[in-house]
């Protein structure tokens, strides 16, 4: 079993759930940065840990996460970011004003890669769009989310609640799995 990997990112939170998940192999944090290529998610986060490991050569993760809404053939899916931070959370209600079908999800991929394998894991969360902001926890998209069967908005989740539905810690607890049968 492999002893520490490093998870490039600048989002301390996103390393500490990691820690959390992965342990007791060691999660070191890097903010070395890669290319965000216009893709699939699946792909801009292979193709970042493949530009990562070129430089640091150690075992290491990249994770690309977005949110995919129904109606709209799963739009904003790799440009959730970009979206996010043009339009906010009153753009995507805006878009969803007279749409019946709310169905969404987030999809978070988490690319692992060392000297002798590349390998994704994927995790989902499926939810609706809510009909206006709620809740002042969490990032992004969180106030606009209802995960399924539940009433309330990620953001108004505490994190450690929010972290037990997340699609981030599905595909996480994926890689943990199947670092420990290493
Ligand atoms: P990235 O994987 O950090 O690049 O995330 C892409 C974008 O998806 C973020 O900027 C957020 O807008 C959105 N996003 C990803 N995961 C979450 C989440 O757990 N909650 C809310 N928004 C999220």
């Amino acid at each position: 079993m492999k002893k520490q990997i490093t998870f490039i990112t600048g989002n301390e939170n996103k390393a500490r759930e990691a820690q959390e998940i992965l342990h007791p192999i060691k999660v070191k944090i890097s903010d070395i940065g890669y290319p965000e290529i216009q893709d699939k998610i699946e792909n801009v986060a292979t193709n970042g840990a493949e530009n990562a490991f070129k430089r640091l050569k150690k075992p290491l993760i990249v994770e690309d996460s977005g949110l995919f809404i129904d109606a709209y053939n799963g739009f904003p899916g790799p440009y959730s970011s970009y979206v996010h931070q043009t339009i906010k959370n009153k753009g995507i209600l805006e878009l969803m004003k007279n749409q019946k079908n709310r169905d969404c999800h987030f999809k978070s991929i988490v690319a692992y890669i060392d000297k002798d394998t590349t390998k994704i894991f994927k995790g989902k969360v499926v939810g609706k769009i809510a009909h206006q902001q709620k809740g002042k926890h969490g990032f992004g998209y969180d106030p606009i989310f209802i995960p399924k069967n539940k009433n309330k908005t990620f953001g108004q989740m505490d994190m450690e609640a929010k972290n037990q539905l997340s699609h981030r810690r599905k595909a996480l607890k994926k890689l943990d799995h199947w670092l420990k049968k290493q």
